[in-house]
């Protein structure tokens, strides 16, 4: 094998220990702006259809705004999120218990999370009704960068969780943000330095059972 250009032990370790975090926030330790504008700046290098770059990031750490958004994510949230625990814990799937106990804790707490960042795009189109190719190239021009900046975000010793569930009540937060007609919010992304930076990788099914080779 050639000698490959990264250090993969490095790159492999980013790729499959970006958790969603969420109990190891650290609700202290604040933010810089200046970290997380780098973060964007290296999210910004992600693919988008037609190179058109709509990439928008609100980023709210102003304590009012930060509760504003916080209730509405738990008016989308909790309704779900103690219906779908309670079916994990009826299927025996102990790490889907796992993940909805954690998602009830960042509930409680996302108002006291240093910062939350809505990455938006621009998105003239999205209240008409789009074919698929539309959808998938508008939030296939989003959700990279999204990844990228948790990514960044990660390897500088911050956390986040990509979190959707306060879309339910986008209007809203967009009239509490003033976001213009034709941007679309695309997801809420708590942000926070992590307590300790020892993630590791989580268990998924090997990729042999999911991949099919020329024909289903
Ligand atoms: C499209 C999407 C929506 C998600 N929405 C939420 C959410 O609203 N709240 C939350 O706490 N986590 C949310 N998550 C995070 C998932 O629960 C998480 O990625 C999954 O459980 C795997 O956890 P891991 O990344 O730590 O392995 C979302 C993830 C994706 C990809």
């Amino acid at each position: 094998m050639i000698e490959p250009p990264f250090d993969l032990s490095e790159t492999d370790r980013l790729l499959t220990t970006t958790r969603a975090v969420r109990r190891r926030l650290d609700l202290e330790r604040a933010v810089e702006r200046s970290v997380i504008l780098e973060c964007v700046e290296i999210a910004s290098q992600a693919p988008t259809g037609s190179n058109r770059q709509g990439w928008r990031w609100i980023v709210v750490d102003e304590p009012d705004l930060k509760k504003g958004l916080a209730d509405l994510y738990r008016r989308g949230a909790m309704g779900y999120l103690t219906k779908a625990r309670a079916s994990a814990q009826d299927r025996g799937d102990a790490q889907t218990v796992r993940v909805f106990e954690s998602t009830l804790v960042l509930a409680d707490t996302m108002q006291d999370v240093p910062a939350l960042v809505i990455p938006c795009i621009e998105a003239p189109t999205a209240n008409r009704a789009l074919p698929a190719t539309a959808w998938s190239g508008l939030y296939g021009s989003i959700f990279p960068a999204i990844w990228s900046f948790q990514l960044a975000l990660r390897s500088r010793g911050l956390g986040s969780t990509l979190t959707t569930l306060h879309l339910q009540h986008a209007q809203e937060a967009a009239e509490l943000l003033g976001i213009p007609n034709g941007t679309m919010q695309a997801a809420l992304l708590p942000v926070a330095y992590t307590i300790g930076t020892d993630f590791k990788p989580a268990a998924r099914p090997p990729a042999e059972t999911i991949v099919h080779w020329n024909h289903w």
